[in-house]
């Protein structure tokens, strides 16, 4: 079972948003004092997860990323996640996570099944790390990083980009991969908060591996199948990858494979597009064919591409936290 938009993209990815909590407060996805936290019976039960999750692989979902907020802060998560490993025909089930929780859960993450991890690490240094999250400690995430390379998960880091903010560690970030096999990958901002002069702080793709290359040759690989929207390299002899996504600059949307749902059950099947659909009076028992439709026609209309390709341009703001990246 194959499910192909309008424009002729097979979608096979869902991402799907957990909870809206975290316990950083990162400054491009959070306000300083936190958001408007959804209460606790606006965030979808295991039972509606588990009914969505179902539905999704039985119209031609193969892989599922959970995401939150910060995912491993949700109670019972592990429970859940071994749920999801069970259903029949999904190919793989990853997890994004800011990497704080790892010390203590990458091994039940992998005795649930959880195939993959990417970590969010925006910064090799204490001080400049914990100006980023506001209040994170560097040394825990490393620590959970390590924790999780010894259980065995291949390891994917996400650095977003941020002139005059981490710039100057994307030489760091390189030297990294050459001794550790982790695909780190630098994100261009994206303007998710209601944020005047986004586009200062904006680093194109193309700059980052220029930068990078002229300290170390990189040649590009080829693209797995599965990926994501990632471009990658590699330093000659390099253990690891380098790689750039390209959200604002580049044009992966004619790639895109995906769609989200986010703690609450809303639909969206592009990031930057504003209409939301939502699911939660579909995830109950009964309502399995109504569900399918639904998610068949959200993906029927997924737009052809996102209007931020264009630096200059404004949108509505939206919490990144509620929908996962
Ligand atoms: P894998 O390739 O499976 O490892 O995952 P991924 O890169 O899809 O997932 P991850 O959660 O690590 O996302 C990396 C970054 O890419 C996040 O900042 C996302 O917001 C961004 N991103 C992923 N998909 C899209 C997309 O469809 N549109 C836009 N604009 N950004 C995306
Ligand atoms: N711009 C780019 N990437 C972002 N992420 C969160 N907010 C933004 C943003 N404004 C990234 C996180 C995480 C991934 C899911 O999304 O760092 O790695
Ligand atoms: Fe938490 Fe991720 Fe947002 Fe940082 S980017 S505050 S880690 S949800």
């Amino acid at each position: 079972m194959s499910l192909i938009d309008s424009h002729g993209r097979k979608i096979n990815y869902l991402r799907l948003s957990v909870t809206d909590r975290c316990n950083l407060r990162c400054r491009y996805c959070m306000p300083e004092d936190g958001i408007s936290k959804l209460r606790h019976h606006e965030i979808l039960t295991f039972e509606e997860l588990m009914i969505l999750a179902r539905t999704a692989v039985q119209i031609g979902i193969e892989k599922i990323r959970i995401t939150g907020g910060e995912p491993l802060v949700r109670n019972g998560i592990i429970h859940l996640l071994g749920n999801l490993a069970k259903i029949p025909g999904l190919r793989q089930l990853v997890l994004t996570t800011n990497g704080l929780l790892l010390e203590e859960m990458a091994e039940s993450l992998k005795f649930a099944g959880v195939q993959r991890l990417n970590i969010s690490l925006d910064s090799l240094r204490p001080d400049n790390f914990r100006q980023i999250t506001r209040c994170g400690d560097l040394e825990k995430v490393l620590k959970g990083i390590r924790v999780a390379e010894e259980t065995g998960f291949p390891i994917k880091i996400n650095v977003v980009a941020m002139r005059g903010i981490n710039d100057d560690e994307f030489i760091d970030f390189a030297r990294l991969t050459l001794t550790k096999p982790y695909a780190v990958r630098f994100i261009e901002y994206m303007p998710t908060v209601n944020e005047q002069g986004w586009q200062a702080l904006a680093i194109p793709g193309d700059e980052i591996i220029e930068r990078i290359s002229a300290q170390f040759p990189l040649a590009l690989m080829d693209k797995g199948a599965l990926s994501g929207p990632s471009r990658d390299y590699r330093i000659h002899g390099a253990a690891g990858t380098i790689g750039v996504i390209t959200p604002i600059s580049g044009h992966f949307c004619s790639d895109c494979n995906r769609i989200r749902v986010t703690s609450s059950g809303m639909a969206k099947s592009c990031l930057f597009d504003d209409k939301e659909y939502d699911l939660r009076p579909l995830l109950k028992p009964g309502s399995e064919n109504a569900l399918n439709e639904a998610m068949r026609q959200i993906v029927r209309n997924k737009p052809g591409k996102h209007f931020l390709s264009n630096i200059e341009s404004t949108h509505q703001p939206f919490d990144m936290s509620k929908v996962g990246g």
